[in-house]
């Protein structure tokens, strides 16, 4: 896919695409387009009842007088409301509306009607966004017919009188594009690809950008103690692996007083079968995808070194795949976690949480982060709480969760906050060991989960939990997310990062 700006509006192209809002206001560019055609935009809104509804879309064929065989009108519903995201999801759209067809490359007028609060180049630069988004597919794995065809339209030329300022602010949104492939990528692989070494040598691939990726084996997680993570991998003929993904962008030594750098952790169950609390077999073949949160967290640091970002961030990553086997954990079994608590494990299946234990304990221990945010595909009772449009969020800190929701907002990514209180923790006290891996049955099991995860958290580390078992795989086509592997959480943490911690 190859996305331009240029300043040139009259260039020849298969499509054009312009703006209209709610009520059939045009942009300057799209009135242009219909004073030169003799009103054939006017003549197809009124034949198609076009409103520039948001989500609405209208196709003008053959046109006279312009340089170009088809003008696609996108609506952006109330002009007083358009933000980046309106530009990204209707250029999506009219670009989806012919990226497989006969046409080879389009011309995108960018410009919005009089009265938006959007600057028409975070306009232009967030509509060759959304068409960049749009133009992902994974489709390695079709080898005939429709679906394993490629995108035909591969060239946008974004219009904008600004188109310095546009291209210069789409340089970062294309990178941040680059780390939700990679993150669309890995969830979408099955798992007999991407298992914890395989998985491991992919985020190898980020030294090419100058992260730094530590690698630690079996026998290292062993000396240090990290047994609930191993517990949850003994069953299985692939080894664990715990991954570390350091980006230092502010070019400074670590210091004792300086604050430490940002700590992201994900969840890596390279496949979840439930280990001998086994799970049914319908649906089991989405446990491919219970690495979402180490995959978003990959994603995110490809983002952040492709861009430069300003900030210190580490990620970490504990790659595990759950298997029921003869040297698998049992129901029963008591493990001792690096931090030095006791868990009972009562149930295999409840392996996320074992897995994160270890590798928060570690990210603390190792690296005195200013703050903690972890990422896990880790319950499906947050499914039944907020289905597929929030993902779950816990925390011991007020600030964090508004700076995390504001993020989430602004890149429709997200996240609801729950509550964790003392009555909850109790639920997972054992009888024999400091605490249970599940809580009471079925109540409020993303809850309890997230308690067990708090076990783990020092007193005075600002974190928070996304759970994010109903976001991470998109069953649904959205205009710039497809079905498969969502890539959730690179973009609202990418701008987390940058409105917080970035100089
Ligand atoms: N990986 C699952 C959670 C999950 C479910 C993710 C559906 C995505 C879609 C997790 O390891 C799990 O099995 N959790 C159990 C916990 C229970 C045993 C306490 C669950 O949610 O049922
Ligand atoms: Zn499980
Ligand atoms: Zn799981």
């Amino acid at each position: 896919m190859k996305i331009t700006f240029t300043g040139k509006r009259d260039q020849k192209a298969d499509v054009y695409i312009a703006m209209a809002a709610k009520g059939r206001v045009l942009s300057a560019s799209a009135q242009q387009l219909d004073d030169v055609t003799n009103g054939a935009l006017t003549r197809a809104m009124d034949a198609a009842g076009f409103e520039g509804n948001s989500g609405q879309s209208l196709d003008i064929v053959g046109p006279s007088g312009v340089n170009t065989g088809k003008i696609i009108l996108a609506g952006l519903g109330d002009l007083e409301k358009v933000t980046t995201r309106t530009m990204e999801d209707a250029a999506a759209r009219a670009y989806g509306k012919v990226k497989t067809s006969s046409a080879k490359n389009a011309l995108l007028f960018a410009d919005l009607p009089d009265g938006a609060a959007l600057q028409e180049a975070e306009a232009a630069a967030h509509a060759g966004y959304g068409v960049l988004l749009k133009s992902y597919r994974f489709n390695q794995y079709f080898t005939k017919g429709d679906k394993a065809k490629k995108s035909t339209l591969t060239k946008v030329g974004v219009v904008c009188a600004d188109n310095r300022k546009a291209r210069a602010l789409y340089g970062s949104l294309e990178k941040i594009a680059d780390g939700v492939f990679m993150t669309r990528d890995l969830v979408s692989e099955p798992a007999n690809v991407i298992f914890p070494e395989s998985m491991a040598k992919r985020c190898r691939e980020l030294e090419e950008l100058g992260v730094k990726v530590d690698v630690l084996t079996e026998r290292r997680m062993r000396e240090l103690g990290m047994n609930a993570l191993l517990g949850v991998g003994q069953g299985s003929a692939r080894e664990s692996r715990l991954v570390v993904m350091e980006w230092n962008g502010l070019g400074t030594k670590r210091s004792k007083k300086k604050p430490g750098p940002v700590a992201i952790v994900g969840k890596g169950v390279t496949f979840d079968t439930g280990g001998i609390s086994l799970k049914p077999p319908g649906g089991m073949e989405m446990m491919k995808w219970d690495m979402g949160g180490s995959a978003t967290v990959v994603g995110l640091m490809k983002a952040l070194a492709g861009r430069g970002a300003k900030a210190h961030v580490v990620g970490l990553v504990g790659l595990v795949e759950n298997m029921p086997s003869g040297t698998a954990q049992r129901p029963g079994d008591v493990v001792t976690s690096m931090s030095g608590q006791t868990i009972e494990v009562i149930n295999t299946d409840a392996e996320g949480r074992l897995v994160l234990a270890d590798v928060l304990h570690y990210a603390q221990k190792r690296f005195s982060p200013r703050l903690v945010v972890d990422l896990a595909t880790l319950t499906g009772a947050i499914i039944t709480s907020l289905g597929n449009e929030y993902a779950g969020m816990f925390s011991n800190n007020d600030e964090l969760c508004e700076a995390l929701s504001a993020a989430g907002d602004a890149e429709g990514e997200k996240v609801w906050r729950m509550p964790l209180t003392s009555g909850y923790d109790k639920m997972i006290n054992s009888q024999i060991a400091d605490m249970k891996n599940v809580g009471a049955g079925p109540k409020a099991g993303s809850i309890t989960a997230a308690q067990f995860l708090q076990r783990y958290i020092m007193d005075d580390t600002p974190w928070a939990h996304l759970d994010i078992a109903g976001t991470a795989w998109n069953d649904a086509e959205k205009p710039t997310v497809p079905k498969g592997g969502a890539g959730w959480g690179v973009r609202m943490l990418d701008r987390f990062i940058a409105d917080n911690h970035e100089k």
